[in-house]
């Protein structure tokens, strides 16, 4: 059997649909004919000021009307024709126009692309036109290229989350099938037609952001008879090789196999992994700004590439997604790389401990007492309580060797997570309120929210262990296994400041939504990091 039969796309490959602004008027001989579809912003009807339904209309934004002028159609009636609430965000209806026959008389719309998308931008916030662009992503599926018409409706902060939200609809699970795939293909091209100041960062840093997103869900999504930790590191050094050197400062990667770890003292990762037939790595991934004095950030993702609970076995359910237990690490590598790709000038360190959490005869036992790397001790609990040891681990690593002003760690790490917020909220934790604000901030402008929980003192003592520094698991029934967590993690952190994400709801799709089917990674926390990132360059 050749080597590559089973192998996916490499990461480093992906690629993103194109976003370019073009400034030209509707007329009918402009550039932008050669395009299969054309979209048309749409706005819901006014409400009304007397209180009667059913008189005022959807409008037409962006060059809507020139559009509807052009082709002879009133478009404002085929919104209304249209199934569900035309103009509201996301909400999409899509004229095809016939084609005639050979000796037919010509229509107008002869030479004008032959699909016309209206798209609803609801009040015309961000999040709003994130949606349009989700929406009219998934429409133009199937075409090449298409053209937006956005006129002066549109600012920075809105075509970002346009092309944002264009560029995530446009992605595809890796798949590795005989059969081509069901979903249609993602348009190749979207050309904006308007003028907006900044556009072209504004373009660059939705980009960063999509690209960050799709390469934590790839990584995510990859199953875990390719993906383990060296697998993991591969795609990291290619990455960072592939990124090229970069204007402004230095991307650079380290790989540590289980020999540097066992010298380095870090036994819980290596108890964790001791019962795989691939061991443990430490990777870390640096962007290093030339700029003097930047703020510096460590990025500590949870990189198990499965997670079975070890002896404390998963029932086979639960088991099902647990390729997924390193979207943190794949979150934490993606924010890295679009640091770099955007050139911020913030020091960022990706430190990913990856380690498959496997059963068999070698592996760590609860009542195992394991001493992490800066000496505490741990007595386990359960074996599927691997993720914060493995990032006990390397947080105290990063706080004792790199020195960062902050340290934001990133897991699926409980259950108990999901079970409290649900699917769209990740649960942030951290001990300083204007950190869990600044991250709660970028989390609402890049619509990757977290809400922030509290880190209850009162459950603390359940940490208790009565042969060691710590439980690794609450003894003690106090029911808040996010919490309790939270709290484990807190002691490594070592008294610097420090955030921690829990992702293991919003990590995975509930019933499909943005374009992803059930179940499948999202690359939850890439854009709400690189926000922060961009957030605290400003600063
Ligand atoms: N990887 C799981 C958490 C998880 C659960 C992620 C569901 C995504 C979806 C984690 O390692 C785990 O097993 N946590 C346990 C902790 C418990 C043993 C204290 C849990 O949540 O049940
Ligand atoms: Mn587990
Ligand atoms: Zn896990």
């Amino acid at each position: 059997m050749p080597a590559d039969r089973h192998q996916l796309s490499p990461a480093a490959l992906l690629t993103l649909p194109a976003v370019t602004l073009l400034d030209a008027p509707i007329t009918p001989r402009e550039p932008w004919h050669g395009n299969d579809a054309m979209i048309v912003p749409v706005r819901p009807a006014p409400q009304e000021k007397s209180g009667r339904v059913g008189e005022s209309r959807p409008v037409l934004a962006g060059q809507g009307a020139d559009v509807a002028a052009l082709y002879d159609i009133d478009l404002v009636a085929e919104a209304e024709r249209a199934d569900g609430s035309a103009g509201s965000p996301g909400w999409t209806a899509t004229v095809r126009l016939p084609r005639t026959l050979p000796d037919a008389w010509e229509p107008v719309w002869v030479d004008l692309p032959g699909t016309i998308v209206l798209v609803g931008i609801g009040a015309g916030r961000p999040e709003h036109w994130r949606q349009a662009g989700l929406a009219a992503s998934r429409a133009v599926a199937g075409l090449e290229t298409a053209a937006l018409t956005a006129g002066t409706d549109l600012d920075a902060d809105g075509l970002r989350s346009l092309a944002e939200g264009f560029a995530l609809g446009a992605y595809r699970l890796p798949r590795n099938a005989q059969s081509p795939a069901k979903t249609k293909q993602p348009a190749e091209k979207l050309t904006v037609i308007g003028k907006v100041d900044g556009s072209e960062t504004a373009v660059r840093r939705a980009r960063a952001a999509a690209r960050a997103t799709w390469l934590a869900r790839h990584l995510a999504a990859t199953p875990s008879n390719l993906k383990n930790p060296a697998w993991m590191a591969e795609q990291a050094k290619a990455l960072v090789a592939a990124a090229g050197s970069r204007p402004g400062g230095k991307l650079s990667v380290e790989v540590h196999d289980e020999r540097w770890l066992a010298k380095h003292g870090f036994d819980a990762t290596l108890a964790v992994g001791q019962a795989s037939a691939t061991p443990p790595r430490l990777v870390t991934v640096t962007w290093q700004p030339r700029a003097g004095s930047a703020p510096s950030v460590a990025l500590v993702g949870k990189g198990i590439t499965f997670d079975t609970g070890g002896l404390s076995l998963k029932p086979p359910q639960p088991m099902i997604p647990m390729k997924t237990d390193m979207a943190g690490a794949a979150t934490a590598l993606a924010t890295v790389l679009a640091a770099a790709e955007l050139s911020l000038p913030v020091t960022v360190t990706a430190v990913l401990p990856l380690a498959e959490n496997a059963i068999g005869d070698s592996a760590y036992r609860p009542g195992d007492i394991v001493t992490v790397f800066d000496g505490t001790t741990v007595e386990i609990g359960n074996t599927d309580a691997e993720g914060r040891m493995v990032l006990a681990d390397a947080m105290s690593w990063a706080a004792a060797t790199l020195d960062p002003d902050e340290i934001i760690d990133i897991a699926t790490l409980t259950g108990a997570a999901t079970l409290g917020l649900g699917r769209h909220h990740a649960a942030l934790y951290s001990p300083a309120e204007d950190f869990a604000e600044a991250l709660s901030g970028a989390g609402r402008a890049s619509g990757e929210q977290a809400w922030h929980m509290p880190l209850v003192e009162d459950y603390r003592s359940s940490l208790d262990s009565s042969v060691a520094d710590l439980s690794h698991i609450a003894t003690s029934n106090v029911g808040a296994g996010s919490i309790t967590a939270a709290l484990f993690l807190q002691h490594f952190a070592a008294g610097r400041r420090w955030a921690h994400l829990d992702i293991a709801g919003v990590g995975r799709n509930g019933s499909g939504s943005m374009e992803l089917p059930a179940q499948a990674p999202t690359g939850f926390g890439a854009r709400l990091l690189l926000r922060y990132l961009e957030d605290l360059a400003q600063s």
